[in-house]
């Protein structure tokens, strides 16, 4: 079969001819619809995250994918050939950008039925983790105003959405090119962040969540009313600043989580929906690696092997 894989840190990843993978005990070969690219996927490709995340050589790349049950490993109850799931492979392992990838049974989900398996593989990272982000960390309540950086990302695009669905009001960064998708997202105001600093256009917010970090994180701690929350993604924030200004600082480490992700297939067989910047073959993977890796996707990336 075929697959995308890291070669040595720093170096593009390649297609390569790979032998079919075999599924052990408790594990399930799935046959792959769709694999979605994430940030993480290139910080891991970087090397930037091998202390918590180290891969040997070569290595296939991705923890997102949707597919059909194509075989069980000895022991597997539960599940049937030919059901449609969705699972997050622990990033050391990856393995979703493939024709087909061995995981264990117990990661495994029932796909969503409103959605086509290939973007189902969407939800695996970015809207487990927005869940993550606004329903368990942040606990976002009606008439609470939450401020989502990037709205338009992979992760924001489904915290607005969640966002919205608690009933919060939603102001969210984002570019005029993408200032459609995420009003229709259910953003109540939009900042065109390649033009307005947004210090200027919010304040009295109750929730900050940050997936662009940095200088964005800085000041988004001017915009938070007092006991305000600051829920960072991209690195751990700066909590003793944030602290030190009577302010709540939280970072969101996501662990893949069945539970978790079955709640969110759960909402989008209730309209949770996913964004798809691009769908692209195989032999298109690693050109679009190389666009996620740019930071402007609107939405998620999709491999359909
Ligand atoms: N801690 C965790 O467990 C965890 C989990 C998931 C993700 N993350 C991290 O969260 C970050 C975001 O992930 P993602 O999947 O959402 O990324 P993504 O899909 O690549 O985000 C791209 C989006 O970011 C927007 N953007 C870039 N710079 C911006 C800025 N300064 N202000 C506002 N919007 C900006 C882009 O908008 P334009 O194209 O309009 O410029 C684009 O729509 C990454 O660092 C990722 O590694 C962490």
């Amino acid at each position: 079969m075929k697959a995308l894989q890291y070669t040595a840190y720093g170096h593009s990843p390649v297609v390569n001819e790979v032998p079919e993978p075999v599924p052990g005990p408790g594990e399930v070969l799935v046959r792959v619809a769709g694999a979605a690219l994430n940030p993480l996927d290139v910080k891991i490709g970087a090397g930037y995250v091998q202390e918590y995340f180290p891969i040997t050589f070569p290595s296939t790349v991705g923890t997102d994918l949707a597919g059909t049950v194509e075989r069980l490993g000895p022991g597997v109850t539960g599940w049937g050939i030919g059901d449609a799931v969705i699972c997050r492979t622990d990033p050391t392992a990856g393995g979703a950008v493939a024709e087909y990838a061995v995981v264990p049974a117990a990661s495994l989900v029932a796909a969503p039925t409103t959605v086509p398996l290939d973007a189902a593989a969407g939800l695996a990272t970015a809207a487990a983790t927005a869940w993550q982000a606004v329903i368990e960390i942040a606990e976002l309540r009606s008439g609470q105003k939450v401020l989502v950086h990037a709205g338009a990302g992979g992760v924001g695009s489904f915290v607005i959405q969640l966002a919205r669905r608690t009933g919060a009001h939603v102001v969210t960064t984002a570019s005029s090119a993408a200032a459609e998708i995420v009003r229709k997202l259910g953003a109540d105001e939009v900042v065109d962040y390649t033009s307005v600093d947004f210090r200027t256009a919010v304040s009295d917010v109750d929730v900050v969540v940050d997936s662009v970090g940095g200088e964005i994180e800085a000041r988004s701690l001017d915009v938070l009313k007092p006991g305000g929350l600051l829920v960072s993604l991209p690195v751990p924030p700066d909590f003793e600043r944030a602290a030190a200004r009577g302010l709540r600082a939280e970072f969101v480490f996501h662990a893949s989580d069945a539970e978790r992700l079955a709640k969110v297939a759960a909402a989008a067989n209730e309209g949770l929906d996913i964004v798809v910047d691009r769908t692209v073959r195989l032999s298109g993977a690693a050109d679009a690696f190389d666009y996620v890796a740019q930071g402007h996707a609107k939405g998620k990336v999709i491999v359909r092997p």
